[in-house]
């Protein structure tokens, strides 16, 4: 299995993600779950986080606590999406087991250089601004990174923050900024792939059907979830975006994409936080991601099942 952070703002989706992490050990072994203000603000995301290893059963997994705001920029939440607390649907637990004394930055740090280099992956689900404070502070661990396994961006499909942006980026592009220039390996999940990994009503049913908590919990998360995108884009069901990351880890080949060269838009008011991608090759400038562009629906689907099952 590989060894990996995940880096997340929970968030219903990001949830999902968490679980089908913890439920392929095979695959990926979690070393710890960081938390960043995004979604909600700080202390709700790291309560998130907390609850969702708490219902996979796994309250051993270290969570930590991150930074509280981008780098340079005023906070932007998104409870439109996601409710009041972040993962609203049916009511929550309270989390009993504890957050991690030291800050999530100094952990991923700290991680990296303990680990032989080229064994650790980085799955940022929300804005980047761990990853990236981490990389100023740190900059002889970007080279000990295995690879950077993201959700956010855009490029077809432009924008669901701004006309121009997705929303991890947007809520703090110079953070974004600092990833995508750093040399690190990079995959990109963009809403291109996440907007076609809709749930359907007979996933939802099928989730319920488990019988078990964690599949009553991911029905009635993906019912909330999916109001605001089956009422605003009239969409058949909710994007599971975060869990594309997740799903890549376990089975590369339900994605598609290629490896192009991807700026972020940290200036412009109209399109700040745009990723730039040069998906036809038209610039010189060199490739530093690999920007997916398809999934395999079904595939996904069946993977989500199958592993949730377990739990
Ligand atoms: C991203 O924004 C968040 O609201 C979701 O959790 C996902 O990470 C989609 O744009
Ligand atoms: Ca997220």
């Amino acid at each position: 299995p590989r060894n990996i952070i995940i880096d997340t703002d929970p968030g219903q989706d990001d949830a999902v993600a968490i679980l089908l992490a913890l439920a392929s050990p095979e695959d990926v072994n979690v070393l710890g779950v960081v938390a960043v203000a995004g979604n909600v603000p700080l202390p709700l995301t790291e309560k998130n986080a907390r609850i969702v290893c708490e219902l996979a059963g796994r309250p051993d997994i270290p969570v930590y606590a991150g930074c509280d705001a981008p780098l340079r920029r005023k906070l932007v939440t998104a409870e439109h999406v996601h409710g009041k607390t972040g993962l609203d649907g049916p009511p929550l637990p309270e989390p009993t087991m504890p957050l991690q004394d030291q800050h999530g930055v100094d952990f991923i740090i700290e991680t990296l250089r303990r680990e032989p280099a080229g064994s650790v992956t980085l799955v940022p689900v929300g804005p980047l601004t761990n990853i990236a404070t981490a990389f100023q502070r740190a900059p002889d661990i970007v080279g000990r990174v295995a690879e950077i396994v993201l959700m956010g961006g855009a490029y077809f499909e432009v924008g669901n923050i701004t006309p121009a942006a997705e929303f991890n980026i947007y809520v703090d592009p110079e953070a974004a900024d600092i990833v995508f220039k750093s040399g690190a390996e990079i995959v990109v999940m963009p809403l291109d792939v996440t907007h076609k990994a809709l749930t359907s009503a007979a996933w939802i049913d099928e989730m319920r059907g488990l019988g078990t908590p964690v599949g009553d919990m991911v029905a009635a998360w993906t019912d909330f979830f999916e109001r605001f995108d089956m009422e605003k884009y009239g969409s058949e069901g909710a994007p599971l975006h975060d869990p594309c990351t997740v799903a890549y880890l376990i089975n590369p080949g339900l994605f598609s994409g290629r490896r192009i060269n991807v700026e972020i838009e940290t200036t412009s008011e109209l399109t700040l936080g745009m990723t730039v991608a040069d998906w036809w090759g038209v610039t010189d400038r060199p490739a530093n991601a690999m920007f997916m562009g398809d999934v395999d629906r079904d595939g996904f689907f069946a993977l989500l099942t199958e592993r949730l099952k377990r739990l």
